[in-house]
């Protein structure tokens, strides 16, 4: 076992066979795609966005996109690709540690697809939550407990992630005070894809989506 840090993801990327041709980058992540749609497009935040599909997709969409990323390798390569994809004007890349970083600036989306680091799930969750500006949204995709393995390519053939990168609805949405949140969508999902995010066949996620409520602040 390892933990998910700087050093972990930083060889993960520079192992990661990426493709260069931009007609070979995986698609953004559906729920991404699904979950966005009806937003009006402002500023947004994508935490842990590695090689950027998200981010990239986001700004194709009219968003004014910040990437945060620990793994500079990851950077690099979704720079290159923001700009195959003619959007480099509205993506700006920050190498950070998420689980550390005190930004200055409030989003209108905050988004994380996937990242795990080297502190607890859900204590990562809510810190992304506290840079939602009011009446902005929180959207979570993450890696569903109870269907987790050793590591992303471990040697026991499986690809699932380790039970601590995992999250329950249930354990993202009690955490989300009523009182500042509405939750729009809280749900498992199950999709099957052909890899390209360092993911393959059968994935078993969490999708949650919030809003802040207007007038809320950012202890929460
Ligand atoms: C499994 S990858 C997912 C990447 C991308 N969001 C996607 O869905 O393809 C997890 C990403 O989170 C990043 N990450 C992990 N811990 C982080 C942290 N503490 N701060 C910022 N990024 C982090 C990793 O470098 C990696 O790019």
């Amino acid at each position: 076992m390892h933990d998910f840090d700087q050093t972990y993801w930083e060889r993960h990327w520079r192992e990661s066979p990426l493709p260069t041709e931009p007609s070979r980058v995986p698609p953004a992540n559906p729920y991404v795609v699904d979950e966005t749609r009806d937003l009006t497009p402002g500023t947004a935040l994508d935490a842990g966005c590695g090689v950027g599909a998200e981010a990239i997709w986001l700004a194709g969409q009219g968003w004014e996109v910040t990437g945060v990323d620990i793994s500079a390798t990851a950077l690099a390569a979704a720079d290159d690709r923001a700009r195959a994809a003619a959007v480099s004007e509205r993506v700006s890349w920050i190498e950070a540690d998420a689980s550390a970083w005190e930004p200055s600036q409030r989003w209108d989306l905050v988004m994380t697809n996937y990242a795990h680091p080297a502190t607890p799930q859900l204590e990562f969750y809510l810190r992304l939550a506290q840079w939602v500006a009011p009446g902005g949204s929180l959207l979570i995709v993450g890696h569903r407990s109870g269907d987790h393995g050793h590591g992303h390519g471990s040697p026991d053939g499986t690809d699932h992630p380790p039970h601590e990168a995992t999250a329950t609805v249930e354990g993202i949405t009690s955490r989300l005070d009523p009182s500042i949140w509405q939750v729009e969508t809280a749900a498992d999902r199950t999709r099957t894809t052909g890899g390209g995010h360092g993911h393959s066949g059968t994935l078993h996620d969490v999708v949650v989506r919030a809003t802040r409520r207007v007038g809320t602040d950012d202890h929460q």
